[in-house]
């Protein structure tokens, strides 16, 4: 068990220990301030002594005037020592946090999109602002603390040893005896802890949803439904939240009562000896103020427990992240693609998300200059198809080749770089219009991008906002209608100007005369490119080279659109389909 959990120490929390590592010279200092903490509290202690036997029996007019000289002198190093181990240990803790959020951030982006697909918006979300806030916790309240803490024990032990060592050593066995409860405790709060961070994680993901497809739950007539939802989630963090509450607040009234043992028993002792004249009320008032002021930095460490059982859960959700290893993997030394036109080639691919086969057997060449229309029933396999290209996921068998090197073999970047996409759901950001259009190509000018704009029929809209093209969209672009969205992802594709070019459904929000409009845009754009269409409307793909007709993931069909006429197979049929309608 103990191993288990010093193997996780070094090999997970190492890197926070790492992070915190990096700002030792300020750790350095904030120990400085905390020797001065600790060392001052102590001889707050010490100095009830004097105050009681030589000012309050002995009525010691030299005294008088110093020891309340010397308080404040204390008073004043302890506070400005105070306020310097707080402002650097909670530089540390903020600038560990920072450094973590950013890996996490950084590893999130990285991780293949099957990812994204899996976990729920809300959930990441909070693992980035929560679960670090947390572990911020332990960095900068639990771990720096403790050392404050240690040393404010260590110093006013000493004081209590050296105004009388034996009841000193009576106090000191009832220690242990009160930390085996806070122990138990701290397991407890680790584990309701976990679970009231995956309630949390759950709720995100709740109103992430619900807020950002509210127009459903109005529509549907769901607020109510919504509502019960959320207050039964809310109850359940409720729950939770009050067993960490009782978990958290019994560790401390079990110590109290400990400690009130431990006085009782000081007090009798102690009184004991004053009054049979071994010792005096100054050493015996001197010894109880230091044992009254162990009192808090051993509470604060108790619950430092807490803190780090809490963090460590945090860290370990964090950490399941940051290490999860995306099976889009980069070869070694990968093949760095250049820009020119190329050739596409499926040889024998299968493809699946989970058990079932998406994509059988595709075999397909697509020569750079040429257009290819993919066309077919809703579920066919048209999207999955063209996203194992840019390797959002890869094939699960057989090979997909750029100018004959697999696809595998390539650099990521440079892959990407080769191809323009417009997705089948218009995905915009909330910055500006501009920026929008120039996404992934910072260097471009603002006539390009009114160029691009022009050519997908954006540009006239745009400039009807009143800010023109420094508009910023709402989230994901919600106050722009469906067409107008999709002709900004047009001509950010357009912009990109890659070889290779993917059209999944990327007119189908327009109104006809528009649509004829910006397919001769694209059309000129697909001059010389190696292109994949996909569309639903036929009419739109009159212009392509080949046809291929994707059905329950099988090339069923593939010619030109007259060949396939003439054929009478499945194209027909659609054609025929759509004709009647
Ligand atoms: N991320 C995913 N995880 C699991 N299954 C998926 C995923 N994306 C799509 N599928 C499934 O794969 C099948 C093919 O989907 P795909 O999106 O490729 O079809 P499509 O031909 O593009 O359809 P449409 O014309 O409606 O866009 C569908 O049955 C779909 O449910
Ligand atoms: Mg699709």
């Amino acid at each position: 068990m103990k191993k288990i959990f010093k193997f996780k120490l070094m090999d997970r929390h190492k890197r926070i220990l790492a992070l915190i590592k990096e700002n030792k010279f300020r750790l350095l200092f904030a120990m400085a301030f905390m020797l001065l903490v600790g060392a001052s509290t102590g001889a707050v202690a010490f100095m009830i002594k004097p105050i009681l036997d030589d000012i309050f029996f002995n009525q010691d007019q030299r005294m008088l005037k110093l020891i309340p000289i010397a308080v404040i002198i204390i008073y004043l190093i302890r506070g400005a020592a105070e306020y310097g181990h707080s402002y650097l240990m909670n530089y540390v803790g903020q600038n560990v946090i920072k450094k973590l959020r950013d890996e996490l951030y950084a590893n999130i982006s990285d991780l293949p999109l099957s990812f994204f697909y899996r976990e729920k918006t809300g959930r990441l979300m909070s693992r980035v602002t929560n679960d670090v806030s947390i572990v911020k916790g332990m960095v900068s309240t639990a771990v720096t603390g403790a050392l404050r803490d240690c040393f404010t024990i260590v110093s006013l032990t000493f004081v209590i040893f050296y105004r009388d060592w034996q009841l000193a050593s009576y106090a000191l066995v009832i220690l242990p005896v009160a930390f085996y409860p806070v122990y138990l405790f701290g397991q407890r709060v680790r584990k309701v802890s976990t679970g009231c961070q995956e309630c949390i994680a759950d709720l995100n993901s709740f109103l992430h949803e619900t807020f950002s497809g509210n127009k459903i739950v109005k529509a549907f007539g769901m607020e109510n439904y919504e509502k019960k939802r959320f207050y039964d989630k809310t109850q359940s963090l409720f729950k939770i939240e009050m067993s960490q509450v009782v978990a958290k607040s019994l560790s401390s009234p079990v110590m109290e009562i400990l400690g009130g043992l431990g006085i009782g028993f000081i007090v009798w002792y102690g009184g004991h000896r004053v009054i049979s004249g071994t010792s005096t009320a100054g050493t015996f008032f001197s010894f109880m103020a230091g044992v009254l002021m162990l009192y808090e930095p051993v509470k604060k460490l108790a619950k430092l427990n807490n803190n780090i059982q809490e963090g460590m859960a945090a860290a370990d959700r964090i950490f399941d992240i940051i290490e999860y290893e995306s099976d889009i993997k980069e070869e070694k030394n990968p093949v760095h693609m250049t820009r020119g036109p190329h050739t596409v080639r499926f040889e024998n691919v299968y493809f699946r998300y989970e058990d079932d086969w998406i994509l059988r057997d595709i075999n397909l060449r697509v020569n750079s200059g040429e257009i290819i229309a993919l066309v077919g029933m809703s579920g066919g396999g048209k999207t999955s198809l063209v996203n194992l290209i840019p390797r959002f996921y890869d094939a699960t068998e057989g090979t997909i080749s750029i100018d004959g090197i697999d696809i595998r073999k390539l650099s990521i970047a440079s892959l990407r770089d080769q191809i323009a996409i417009v997705t089948q759901e218009p995905i915009l950001f909330n910055d500006t219009i501009r920026n929008n259009i120039a996404y992934g190509n910072r260097n471009a000018t603002g006539k390009d991008i009114f160029q691009a704009a022009k050519a997908a029929y954006a540009y006239d809209f745009v400039m009807n906002f009143p800010k023109g093209f420094d508009t910023t969209l709402g989230e994901l672009g919600s106050r722009l209608s469906g067409g107008e969205k999709q002709r900004i992802c047009i001509a950010r594709a357009l912009l990109k100007d890659a070889p290779v070019l993917i059209l999944d459904e990327a007119t189908s929000a327009l109104d006809t005369e528009s649509e004829m409009l910006v397919q001769k845009a694209l059309e000129n754009l697909m001059k010389g490119r190696t292109t994949f269409v996909i569309a639903h409307r036929l009419s739109t793909i009159a212009y392509a080279n080949r046809i291929i007709v994707l059905v329950n993931g099988k090339i069923v069909e593939e010619g030109q659109p007259h060949e396939l006429m003439q054929t009478q197979g499945e194209y027909y049929k659609l054609v025929q389909m759509q004709f009647k309608k």
